[in-house]
């Protein structure tokens, strides 16, 4: 299976930009889905209309934000790609393991995420030539600095989640903008089945420490554990 062409979904998000940059630099043909207008969800209502733009791709890349944007829309894609003759689907997962059976049971993905790879099962059990990946890349790395999500370097406190020494793996936006390039150059490694990448495996309070030490201004952190 050879993928060159990928249209992308939502590539004006968060997300986005640092994957059409990966694509681009890798010369692959991209295609950009973009709403009509900033109020709009219902350019993706219709599946025919959707079919037809999708036809030729070999692969779809969900990057539409989830949650906000109805469960209903991300199946539509999944369809309209299915019916197009689309390769591989790349489901709007890039964070935390939804294969893991606690993770899934969580509200914010149990109902969403996690039935959008089921439907993917479901669709390339019936049909080998359309395979997915989810990709799961941990909480994004310099989009969590600058939300205060991880380490708080503006705010008084960064609340420390379970004793702080506990490791995860995390992925920087352009590393994952690569992997997303990566995962469509090795098509047979990456079928049906979830990716895991990672740029570093860290703790928080080795963040907190880092930071400290490299930067002045971050130095003036305070965590919920004293100065
Ligand atoms: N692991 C992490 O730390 C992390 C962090 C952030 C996101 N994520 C995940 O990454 C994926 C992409 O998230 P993102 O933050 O890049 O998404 P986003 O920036 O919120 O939105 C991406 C695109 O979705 C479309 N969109 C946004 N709001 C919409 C609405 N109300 N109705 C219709 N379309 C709408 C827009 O596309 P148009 O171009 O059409 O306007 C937008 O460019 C999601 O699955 C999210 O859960 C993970």
């Amino acid at each position: 299976m050879s993928i060159q062409k990928a249209a992308v979904a939502g590539g004006a998000g968060n997300l986005g930009p640092t994957i059409l940059k990966a694509f681009v630099d890798a010369n692959f043909a991209v295609t950009l889905l973009s709403r009509s207008s900033s109020h709009s969800v219902f350019d993706y209502a219709s599946l025919e209309s959707l079919t037809a733009t999708l036809t030729g791709q070999d692969a779809v890349v969900n990057v539409l934000a989830s949650k906000i944007i109805p469960i209903e829309v991300h199946l539509q894609l999944i369809e309209a790609a299915h019916k197009s003759g689309v390769k591989r689907f790349l489901p709007s997962e890039y964070g935390y393991d939804t294969s893991h059976s606690l993770t899934a049971k969580l509200p914010i993905f149990c109902n969403d995420k996690v039935a959008v790879v089921k439907r993917l099962k479901e669709i390339s059990k019936q049909d080998s030539t359309f395979t997915f990946t989810p990709i799961v890349a941990g909480p994004f790395f310099d989009w969590s600095i600058q939300k205060n999500l991880i380490v708080n370097l503006v705010g008084p406190l960064s609340p420390i989640y379970n004793g702080g020494d506990i490791f995860f793996s995390t992925c920087t936006l352009s590393g994952i903008g690569r992997t997303f390039v990566g995962a469509l150059e090795h098509p047979e490694d990456t079928k049906n089945r979830h990716f895991y990448i990672a740029s570093a495996i860290v703790t928080q309070n080795q963040l907190i420490e880092w930071a400290g030490k490299s930067d002045p201004v971050a130095a003036r952190i305070r965590t919920n554990g004293g100065s």
